[in-house]
C-alpha cells in the first residue's frame, strides 16, 4: 500500500479529515456507479494516482474477499483502491477465527462466502449451498427449481458424485456465519432451522443451538432495482419467526454490520493507518478529543444504518446522507438527522472539499 501513497517534495500536513463511503445507493446501483461516484472518488488522489485524503468503503454488504472488492471496485471508478479500503459487514468475522479453531463452519450468502472464511482463517468451513448437497431431500422443493441445485442421490444420504470434504452426518456444525444476503432464502431458512434446533447435525433430535451471526441487520438496501430490495434483515427477521414457531425457546444471534460503533471505531483506525501511510513523518494537522482526525464523514444513504451508526459514533464522525438511494426525502431524516443532506455523493465531495480544502 505504502509505495501506492507516495508523495512527492515537501511533505504536505496529515489531513485532518477522512471519508468513509457507504457503496449500496451512494457509490453503486447493482454494478453501475451512481451520483458522479467515479468523478467524486478521483478528487481524492493527486494526479500521479496517490492517494491525497484518506478514504475507505465502509458497506454492510460483502461476499467477496476484500482484495476482490478492491479491484472490481478500481475498474467500476477508475483509480487504484487498496484491500485495506474495503471494509464489508463480515470483515471483522476475522476476529472469530481462534473461536472456532477446527470446528465446521457453515458459510451463507451470495458470491463466494465460503471463500471469504477460508481467507480469514477459518479451517474448516462449507458454503451452505454444498452442505445442503450432501442431505438428500433436505430441500423438498429442489426438484422443482428451475436452476441446477448439486443433489445427494443414493440411499445412504451421500451423493456417490458428491464427496463431502468432512463427515457432515456425524459431525455437528459449531458455529454459523452468515457472510452475504442469502441466495435461496426457502433452503436456506429450512437448513439452517434444522443445524440450529438440532445442535449442528440435521435430521437429529433436538439440541442446544449453535452460535449464529449475521455480517449485518440490513432491513432494505438499494439495488439496481428503483425501489429497495430485502437485505440480511430481512431474511434474519424470517429465520427468527420461524425458528421460534417451531421450536420452545428463542432463536440467539449476534448481528455486525453498521449501525454497531464497534464499525466505525475500526473504520476510524483503519482511516488512521492509512493517513500515516500517506504522510510517515508528518503530525496529525491537530487532535480533537483524542482524534486525530478533526472530521470523518460518513455518506451513506440509508438513515437508519448510516447515519444513526455515525450519529452513535460521536466525534468525530459526521454523518452526510444522500438521495440516491433508501433515502429520498425532500429535507433531513426526522430520525436520524445528518449534518449534511445533498443529491448525490459528488455533492457531498463537492461540500466537504470546498470546507476542508
Ligand atoms: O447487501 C448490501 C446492503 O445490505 C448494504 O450495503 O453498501 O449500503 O452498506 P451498503
Ligand atoms: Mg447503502
Amino acid at each position: 500500500l505504502a509505495h501506492r501513497l507516495s508523495h512527492s517534495g515537501a511533505a504536505p500536513a496529515r489531513p485532518s479529515f477522512g471519508i468513509a463511503f457507504d457503496i449500496d445507493g451512494v457509490i453503486l446501483r447493482g454494478r453501475s456507479p451512481i451520483g458522479g461516484s467515479p468523478q467524486a472518488i478521483r478528487r481524492l488522489y493527486s494526479e500521479d494516482g496517490s492517494l491525497k485524503i484518506p478514504f475507505l468503503f465502509l458497506t454492510n454488504g460483502g461476499g467477496v474477499p476484500e482484495h476482490k472488492r478492491a479491484l472490481e471496485l478500481s475498474e467500476i471508478l477508475g483509480v487504484n483502491i487498496s484491500p485495506t479500503q474495503v471494509v464489508h459487514g463480515h470483515s471483522p468475522y476475522r476476529e472469530l477465527v481462534n473461536r472456532f479453531e477446527n470446528d465446521l463452519i457453515i458459510a451463507v450468502g451470495k458470491g463466494e462466502p465460503a471463500a471469504v472464511l477460508a481467507e480469514y482463517g477459518f479451517r474448516k468451513v462449507l458454503s451452505i449451498d454444498e452442505y445442503s448437497s450432501y442431505f438428500r431431500e433436505i430441500d423438498p422443493l429442489a426438484p422443482f427449481k428451475k436452476w441446477i441445485v448439486p443433489q445427494a442421490d443414493n440411499q445412504n444420504l451421500m451423493s456417490e458424485k458428491v464427496h463431502p470434504s468432512y463427515d457432515v452426518f456425524e459431525e455437528r456444525v459449531k458455529g454459523v456465519l452468515i457472510v452475504s444476503d442469502p441466495v435461496d432464502w426457502g433452503r436456506d431458512l429450512q437448513v439452517l432451522c434444522d443445524i440450529l434446533s438440532t445442535g449442528g447435525l440435521p435430521g437429529s433430535g433436538r439440541r442446544d443451538q449453535p452460535p449464529l451471526y449475521f455480517a449485518a441487520d440490513d432491513l432494505e438496501y438499494q439495488a439496481a432495482f428503483p425501489s429497495e430490495r430485502l437485505g440480511m434483515g430481512a431474511f434474519r427477521i424470517a429465520l427468527e419467526s420461524i425458528f421460534n414457531q417451531v421450536n420452545d425457546h428463542q432463536l440467539k444471534y449476534v448481528s455486525y454490520g453498521k449501525p454497531n460503533p464497534f464499525v466505525f471505531k475500526n473504520a476510524a483506525n483503519i482511516l488512521e493507518k492509512l493517513a500515516i501511510c500517506m504522510h510517515p513523518s508528518s503530525p496529525p494537522a491537530k487532535e480533537v478529543e483524542g482524534h486525530r482526525f478533526s472530521t470523518i464523514y460518513m455518506i451513506g444513504d440509508n438513515p437508519k444504518v448510516d447515519i444513526n451508526g455515525a450519529l452513535k459514533a460521536g466525534p468525530p464522525w459526521s454523518p452526510v446522507l444522500t438521495r440516491t438511494g433508501v433515502f429520498r426525502g425532500k429535507e433531513n431524516d426526522s430520525q436520524y438527522p445528518a449534518d449534511l443532506v445533498v443529491d448525490t455523493v459528488e455533492d457531498a465531495i463537492n461540500c466537504i472539499l470546498e470546507k476542508e480544502c
